[in-house]
């Protein structure tokens, strides 16, 4: 509209320049009018230019007031929306650090399960179920109670930090806290007051914010602690330790929650219950495992013990061997897991090791309930289950009693003279007589037997007596099994005083050992009958009492007890019984038996029980087949064999320098026994010149 003014005016002021230029005559008025309509339309154009102007102006007005309000509005929004952003950013603040929190708390909580559950040591496991609960809460205090078959919880640890107060556990200090029963001690019944006993009673958890102010229970006990101790309990929980199945077991109490970093005590929050009961419900079912692993292992270590009480109590000729042997093998080993010396440095056990060595000691004899006794206990060597040398001396009684018939058949028969008969059955009866006492002296087995006595021996079995009688009536079904493949002799049949039957030689049952020889290794050479009862066989042992095939069957209970050891499945941590337990008796130098090893194949703990072993034995004084030797005796009888490298001489040392001989002698041996060992006499020389 404006433009349209101004194209007006303009036009008019052309008109007005065109008459000027033209210089003409023209019609003023005419002109005029002209010139007047053209400005009121000019005005009329302006006022229309200034209406237009002016509504544009407030509309402007209106549209600015407009937009400043809008602007107003949205500057209030703006702010508003950032104080929400603020405030919404505070509350994500906190509640990133909650949790934050509670994932660390879950994070303590997953690592306690997992350390729980790798826990060995009952002592240590109650410990860390504890401190893991304190920890969670940031309790000041807090307590430990397991139930037990008396309906009783009893304390196992306690614990008040700010009091320095632990007792129980690994601080070693008694616990002076009684028991607290389940049942009121007047009436019997289920005690619901008491708030430890309500937890447990009822299985649920009790949260107490403030005892100082809460008429829910009875906290007697408690104030009395804090009276005695100047302290003031306030927020209390009470979580009861209850396995997935079964009873509540026991008790966690945990007191005086604190803010983190302060002192200020504060209630236990609901989510610090909820990460208690949830640590509590993992030590239940752990404790319970535990518990069952425990038994178990009592048991088996009390049947070991007892296999090895029964192995020594078959025979009065192992005495306590087993027992004794298990107490100096503990004790060389603790003195080698502390030498600082040689090979034996590096050389240390944890507990699993420990139970192991202990076990193989238990049992390095167990092959021995497989030794029949009269092998065991063989004092001469006509002793099967009895000593046959009453049987032998019935004979010569009968051939004495055949010779005196003799002579006085011929004196009533008038067939010689008198007194000649009489003199040679003396001489006869003498000659007889002197026969029976050497073979009675050879059974006994005190000396060599060379040549000429096994010789006078063939020549005794030589005399013949008559026998009247079946030798095959009243019979054993192994004997009968021997005998009846032999051709039976008609009677009276002459026999031989002494004799080497074939039905004294006692089979193999299947012709075999009843083990895999290679398989365990066995080395020694293994006979080929089981026994040999011969008369003369065993009469003419050079030394000692025991025939090869006994001799071999004393050696066996060293294959038996690796046979035997095989067969128990042990655990994959005391998978090393088997070998420390069946090498008792190797040497460093392959003379030993049943695996003929050396040195370097023998492991240290296995030369331990191969010492402890023979020192017990040579130092026992309840054997009766011997006279108790001296501690010295026996000590240098050991440095004999650790010169013949029969025995480790760096252990051997060790029992002397660890001063073990000596504790070992005061407690088993008689005090006859112990006299003064000048130990650096025996100590190898190497070690004596070292020092
Ligand atoms: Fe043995
Ligand atoms: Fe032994």
């Amino acid at each position: 509209m404006a433009s349209d003014a101004f194209q007006q005016e303009r036009k008019i002021l052309d008109r007005g320049e065109n008459l000027l230029a033209e210089g003409g005559e023209c019609d003023f008025k005419a002109e005029y009018k002209k010139l007047l309509k053209g400005y009121k339309k000019l005005l009329k154009v302006t006022k229309r230019v200034i209406r237009v102007s002016d509504s544009n102006e407030n509309k402007l007005k209106s549209l600015h007031s407009k937009v400043t309000k809008q602007q107003e509005e949205l500057e209030e929004t703006h702010k508003s929306l950032e104080q929400h952003a603020e405030a919404l950013e505070g509350r994500v603040e906190n509640r990133t650090k909650e949790l934050v929190a509670a994932q660390e708390k879950l994070e303590k909580l997953i690592e306690m399960g997992i350390a729980l559950s790798r826990e060995r040591n009952l002592s240590r496991f109650k410990e860390l179920i504890l401190s893991g609960a304190k920890e969670l809460t940031n309790a000041d205090g807090g307590a430990l109670l397991l139930r037990t078959d008396d309906d009783n919880l009893a304390y196992e640890l306690f614990d008040v930090d700010s009091l320095d107060l632990h007792y129980g556990g690994n601080s070693g200090l008694e616990i002076p806290f009684e028991p607290v029963n389940l049942r009121d001690a007047e009436s019997g019944r289920p005690d619901y007051y008491n708030l430890f006993t309500h937890a447990v009673l009822t299985e649920r958890t009790i949260n107490v914010a403030n005892i100082q102010e809460s008429k829910d229970f009875n906290f007697d006990n408690i104030l009395s602690f804090d009276q005695e101790q100047q302290y003031r309990s306030q927020s209390y929980l009470a979580v009861p330790l209850k396995p997935s199945r079964g009873e509540v077991i026991g008790l966690l109490l945990l007191s005086n929650a604190r803010v983190k970093g302060t002192s200020r005590v504060i209630p236990f929050s609901e989510e610090m219950a909820g990460f208690v009961e949830g640590l509590a419900s993992q030590a239940a079912v752990a404790m319970v495992n535990q518990q069952l692993v425990d038994s178990q292992r009592r048991l088996l270590d009390s049947l070991i013990k007892m296999l090895s009480g029964a192995i020594d109590a078959k025979s009065p000729y192992t005495g306590d061997h087993c027992g004794r042997m298990a107490q100096v093998g503990e004790m060389l080993a603790q003195a080698a897991c502390e030498s600082e010396d040689g090979g034996l440095a590096e050389f240390d056990m944890n507990e699993t090791e420990w139970r192991e060595f202990k076990i193989a000691s238990w049992m390095h004899d167990c092959g021995k309930v497989t030794m029949p006794e009269y092998v065991v206990d063989k004092a001469t060597k006509l002793e099967t289950i009895y000593n046959r040398i009453h049987e032998i001396r019935t004979r010569f009684e009968v051939v004495l009693r055949d010779l005196i018939i003799t002579k006085q058949n011929a004196l009533l028969g008038g067939k010689g003279d008198p007194a000649k008969l009489q003199a040679g059955l003396e001489e006869k009866t003498a000659a007889l007589k002197d026969n029976f006492a050497f073979v009675a002296e050879c059974n006994v087995g005190g000396e060599f037997m060379d040549p000429e006595k096994v010789e006078r021996l063939k020549e005794i079995a030589k005399i013949t007596w008559e026998r009247h009688f079946d030798d095959r009536l009243g019979l054993s079904q192994d004997e009968l099994r021997r005998v009846e493949k032999l051709p039976a002799k008609p009677l009276p049949v002459k026999e031989n005083l002494l004799a080497d039957k074939k039905e004294q030689i006692i089979p193999r049952p299947g012709g075999k050992v009843p083990y895999d020889t290679e398989k365990h290794g066995i080395e020694i050479d293994v006979p080929e009958a089981l026994f040999n009862q011969g008369e003369l066989y065993n009469l003419s042992i050079p030394k000692g009492t025991l025939t090869n095939e006994e001799r071999f069957k004393i050696q066996e209970h060293a294959i038996q007890t690796i046979v035997m050891l095989d067969r128990l499945p042990f655990p994959k941590e005391l998978s090393g019984v088997k070998e420390i337990a069946g090498c008792h008796h190797e040497t460093m130098i392959g003379t030993g038996y049943p695996r003929k090893m050396s040195d370097g194949e023998m492991t240290i703990k296995s030369k331990i029980l191969a010492i402890a072993d023979i020192f017990e034995a040579l130092t026992a004084a309840d054997r009766p087949y011997k006279k108790p030797k001296t501690l010295s005796e026996s000590i240098r009888i050991m440095s004999f064999m650790r010169n013949d490298q029969h025995i480790d001489p760096e252990l051997f040392d060790l029992l002397l320098t660890s001063g073990v001989y000596a504790k070992y002698a005061k407690w088993n041996l008689k005090p006859s026994q112990i006299d003064k060992v000048e130990i650096s006499q025996f100590i190898s020389q190497e070690q004596s010149g070292d020092r």
